[in-house]
């Protein structure tokens, strides 16, 4: 219900961004919907801004500052999550890293709990569509950690 809200808000404050960018104010219809293609396109650039500063791919398993995003997705997203129910563990975390919230306890023993970082809920909406829709990078050490730790048959 609130990513809901947040959404809808998100909508008029980006249509509303439109309309005075366009000039033609009366002429130009209210959109009443962000395409989730559009926010998700957004969502990977914020991600790399962010994100990428701690949750790099690039980085070696060795000197990374925390697991890649696509063990975050690997550990949030199971078969039935819901892209809203996803959304909504990806805002909780947000607003206050909790050791005893943890989906992944293994990365605070590895990295420390991850300290808090504040960024408008619409930047982690754009996030969580990015992240839910599309394959993300992993490093290429990524594969056979994973294997090591779940077996090869699990996804
Ligand atoms: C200053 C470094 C840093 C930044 C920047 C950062 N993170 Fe993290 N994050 C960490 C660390 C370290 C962990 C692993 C420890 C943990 O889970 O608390 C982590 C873990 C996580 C987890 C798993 C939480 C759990 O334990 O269940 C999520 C989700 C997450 N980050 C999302 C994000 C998103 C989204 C962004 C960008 C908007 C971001 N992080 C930016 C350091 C960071």
């Amino acid at each position: 219900m609130r990513t809901l809200l947040i959404l809808t808000a998100l909508t008029l404050i980006i249509s509303c961004k439109q309309d005075k960018k366009s000039g033609e104010i009366e002429d130009t219809p209210m959109q009443t919907e962000v395409k989730s293609e559009d926010l998700a396109v957004r969502g990977e650039k914020l991600m790399a801004t962010y994100c990428y500063q701690c949750h790099d791919p690039k980085m070696s398993i060795d000197n990374n500052l925390a697991p890649p995003m696509i063990a975050v997705k690997n550990y949030y997203i199971m078969e039935e999550t819901t892209k809203e129910a996803f959304t909504a563990d990806l805002l909780a975390w947000m607003s206050g890293p909790k050791a005893e919230n943890t989906k992944m306890p293994d990365a605070i023993g590895k990295y420390g709990l991850m300290s808090h970082q504040v960024y408008p809920d619409s930047v982690i909406i754009g996030i969580a569509e990015y992240l839910y829709d599309n394959e993300v990078e992993q490093p290429e050490w990524y594969q056979n950690h994973h294997e090591e730790m779940h077996g090869s048959d699990e996804q």
